[in-house]
């Protein structure tokens, strides 16, 4: 998740974006860069690393980099490796236009074929570049240059117009020389807001980036272009390019609020950026009948030919393997085994080069997960990562990588990480279910479509699971003990569950595939017992209800995760939306860590930061 900043106003605006960026490194970043307007000229200064990186080479500038009208970005890579050169704000050929964006373009290949054959000269391996050039496309009049400087269209309308060409998951902001003063946003799902000074305006990714400034913001809805100058701003509906009305709100939130983009904790900020992380993590990697996760440095031909498929991780992670291991073996018919990174590396494991190693690790930096993947090359296994941290070392001790693209997660309990590494390992399934043909077209179809939609039901199920899971909170949270119970893919939204609850409330849990609940752990259970129920539709639902009935014939509460349109008979059903069985799970675990957090919050306990854990355990 990249930040953007935004300033058009009186004021010189080097300092104020430079603080907007500090104020956006909570959403993480590799490399940053500025663009401010002075005299009809554009300066640009990018650096690779953090933002005193930048402060030195906009220092090294000797204040040459001046101007009211400027954007700034810190850049998380996904598109492009991380220079300078891929740095943004991005500008078209002439240097006239410049754009800073976070998201992803989709249709950038066949757009820049397009603009280079009219003349247009890229500098970057970024998709996001193609958005300057094709506004300076637009702006001249879809000319090389505008027959005369006004025949040249304003700022929004080349902007309108661009928009209405683009393909993706993305907000941008965008500055030409020629028209100082003006600062033109568009917002296709990634956010994005204004904040309206005395006489001058800001845009942002996020609210903190300006609060110190003003606390007057407009919210940018999805699919609206808004103009900026100094004076207000002006919403624009792209198709028609009619004006949109939009009141200004005022935040009353104070600074740690604000870092936490106006929510109490980091965690509950990251439960409601999930939909987001999901977005970015399938962005520019579905097409209509087929998987498209680009160069992953694993040979499409090894993939058709592996032997086994073995995912080795740890905690959280260890969770989505599991999910990621159902997927392949159903959708790819591929065998495929799932390992606790600290056993598999002492277990001696039998492999060779038919073999693929996946290590899943959200920081790739822990310690017994990189050193499985290290044991895995060395016994010829092809490697692996999925990470969402470029340039970790799990990153350097693999021969292939997919990256989750969840930004920066700060609470110490993993929520979209997560969800976005199950999404990552069902895309993989998906691309070797592909290489393998083992699915229909048919099915892939239905379940590309399904994963489309996955960004918005995420963001709905958040909010319309809420409330219920407050009171459930409030009525279990003095419970001594949970049991989580679930079977196939619903086991390891237990696991995952069950570890969120135990983390950050203290409270001791268990999870237990429900079959195996009458070979011991049904001792456990007592009138007073909560018992969490994954009852998501599946193959092996009835069996489910069956456990559910032999919990309940004990007294026990039963509080069931099920799909909608299906019937489980439990005191508390959580409904979550219905897609094919298997992507169930990237739903299901939802409702279980917003009761988990509840629960925690119930009891005054920091979320953020639990006791004895730490974000990334680099120890063995
Ligand atoms: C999860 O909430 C915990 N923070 C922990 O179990 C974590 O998943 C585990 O340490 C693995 O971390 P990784 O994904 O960075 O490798």
């Amino acid at each position: 998740m990249c930040g953007i900043i935004g300033y058009v106003g009186p004021r010189e605006c080097r300092d104020l974006l430079l603080e907007g960026l500090r104020r956006l490194e909570y959403r993480g970043y590799d490399s940053a860069g500025l663009s401010l307007l002075s005299e009809e000229e554009i300066g640009s200064v990018h650096a690779v690393g953090n933002l005193e990186r930048l402060r030195d080479a906009v220092a090294d500038g000797n204040g040459h980099l001046r101007g009211s009208t400027g954007i700034g970005h810190t850049r998380w890579a996904t598109h492009g490796r991380v220079t300078e050169a891929n740095a943004h704000p991005h500008s078209d050929t002439t240097n006239r236009v410049h754009i800073a964006l976070n998201g992803i373009v989709e249709n950038w290949s066949e757009l820049r074929q397009r603009l280079a054959a009219t003349g247009a000269e890229f500098t970057s391996e970024t998709d996001a570049e193609v958005v300057a050039h094709l506004i300076a496309h637009h702006l001249n009049g879809e000319q090389a240059v505008p027959a005369s400087p006004s025949a040249s269209r304003d700022l929004a309308e080349a902007v309108r117009l661009a928009y209405n060409d683009l393909r993706g998951h993305y907000a941008f902001v965008a500055m030409s020389a020629d028209h100082p003063g003006v600062l033109v946003g568009a917002r296709k799902e990634c956010p994005l807001v204004v904040g309206i000074g005395e006489g001058e305006s800001f845009i942002a990714s996020a609210i903190p980036a300006f609060l110190a400034e003003t606390r007057n913001v407009q919210l940018v809805q999805d699919g609206e272009i808004v103009e900026l100058s100094p004076s207000g701003s002006r919403f624009i509906e792209p198709v028609s390019g009619a004006p949109i009305e939009r009141a200004i709100e005022e935040v009353d939130w104070d600074d740690e609020a604000a870092e936490k983009g106006g929510y109490e904790s980091f965690m509950l900020k990251e439960i409601h950026e999930q939909a987001d992380a999901v977005a970015e993590t399938l962005a520019g990697r579905l097409d209509s009948e087929a998987i498209d996760l680009g160069d992953i440095g694993i040979p499409d031909e090894f993939l058709r030919n592996v032997r086994r498929v073995v995912i080795v991780a740890c905690g959280t992670s260890y969770h989505a393997g599991l999910v990621g291991r159902y997927s392949i073996e159903t959708w790819a018919r591929v065998p495929a085994e799932m390992d606790v990174a600290s056993e598999f590396r002492y277990r001696n494991p039998l492999l060779d080069e038919r073999d693929l190693v996946i290590g899943i690790s959200q920081s790739g930096e822990t310690a017994d997960t990189l050193a499985a993947m290290r044991l895995a090359r060395e016994r010829g296994a092809k490697v692996l990562s999925i990470t969402n941290i470029m340039g970790s070392q799990a990153t350097r001790d693999a021969d292939g990588v997919i990256f989750t693209r969840a930004g920066l997660e700060i609470g110490v309990a993993a929520t979209k990480t997560f969800v976005a590494q199950v999404i990552a390992m069902q895309l993989f399934a998906l691309k070797l279910a592909g290489l393998h043909g083992t699915l229909g077209p048919e099915v892939t179809t239905t379940l590309i479509t399904q994963l489309r939609r996955m960004p918005h039901m995420i963001a709905e199920l958040v909010d319309s699971v809420d409330e219920q899971a407050r009171r459930i909170a409030d009525q279990f949270k003095d419970c001594g003990f949970f049991l989580y119970l679930g079977r196939h893919v619903g086991l390891a939204i237990c696991l995952e569950g069950a570890l969120k609850l135990k983390e950050i409330s203290y409270i001791p849990t268990d999870a237990y595939a429900a079959g195996e609940m009458k070979h011991g752990p049904i001792a456990l259970l007592d009138e007073n017992t909560p018992v969490i129920c994954v009852a998501t539709d599946s193959p092996v639902l009835d069996k489910m209800m069956s456990n559910i009935a032999e919990v309940q014939a004990r007294g026990a509460h039963v509080v069931a995760v099920a799909t909608e349109g299906t019937h489980v008979d439990a005191e508390e059903v959580i409904k979550v939306p219905r897609t094919d069985w298997l992507l169930q799970p990237a739903l299901a675990i939802i409702p279980l860590q917003l009761v988990a957090y509840y629960i925690a919050r119930a009891r005054g306990l920091n979320v953020d930061q639990p006791r004895n854990l730490a974000k990334t355990v680099t120890v063995e």
